[in-house]
């Protein structure tokens, strides 16, 4: 499968990593792709970089891993028209850093970042999903409590299916909360994960849920 990954900061390239390691031809967009030659070099054969239009045009999936603030200018870039039918996962947070304290969400409660990816790219089958963990976790977790899960949402039911194929591929449980208007708690979620993160000065920490 092509998989187009919007998005060279290190959730792109480990998004990159491990698309390429399950097999997939991946290309990993930027606005000045050039940047991304020693990663390509390291990451070859099965990776290349392009500009945030030819990843989009290349992804059969495509992966948003941009600057919560910077998604909305990529997805322009990359061309809402190039998102038609794809299965799209959102793994962005609308993060606004405050000097000397914890991040907050910019957007909550009566709206998401998933949910305006979902307008500004409307006919992309967008699913929230890896916004809740560390990118380090993302491929094969090895966590002493088993595989964690990860915690999904979008409003497409086969899509959310293609993505779950994913999540476990990549070692991962899968909670679907339902439709996209989830992300406002996914969104929520991460800051829980920052803020432990913060706390506890350790990011190998995971969300799982127990159930009988
Ligand atoms: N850090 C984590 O482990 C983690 C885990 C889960 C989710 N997330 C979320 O994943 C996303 C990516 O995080 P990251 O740390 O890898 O990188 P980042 O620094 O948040 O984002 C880098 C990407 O955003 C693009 N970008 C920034 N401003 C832009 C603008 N004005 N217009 C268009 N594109 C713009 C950059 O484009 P160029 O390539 O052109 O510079 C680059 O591709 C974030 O939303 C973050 O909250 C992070």
């Amino acid at each position: 499968m092509n998989v187009g990954i919007l998005g060279s900061g290190v959730v792109g390239k480990s998004f990159a990593r491990a698309f390429a390691a399950t097999g997939n031809d991946v290309k990993i967009g930027s606005r000045t792709p050039e940047q991304l030659n020693d990663f390509v070099t390291e990451a070859a054969p099965r990776v290349t970089a392009g500009t945030f239009t030819e990843t989009a045009r290349f992804g059969e999936v495509i992966v948003v891993a941009t600057l919560g603030t910077g998604t909305e200018e990529a997805i322009r870039i990359a061309g809402p028209e190039n998102f038609t039918r794809k299965v799209t996962i959102d793994a962005t947070n609308p993060l606004e850093l405050t000097p000397g304290g914890p991040p907050k969400l910019a957007i909550g409660h009566t709206g998401s970042l998933g949910e305006r990816v979902q307008r500004w790219a409307p006919n992309a089958r967008v699913v929230k999903a890896f916004n809740t963990v560390g990118n380090t976790l993302f491929y094969r977790p090895q966590l002493p409590g088993g595989p964690p899960d990860m915690f999904i949402c979008g409003n497409e039911p086969a899509a959310k299916i293609a993505v779950s194929r994913i999540c476990s591929e990549f070692g991962w449980g899968v909670i679907d909360i339902g439709g996209i208007e989830g992300a406002r708690y996914l969104e929520a979620m991460c800051m829980t994960w920052v803020l432990h993160g913060i706390l506890s000065g350790g990011w190998s920490h995971a969300f799982k849920m127990l159930r009988k």
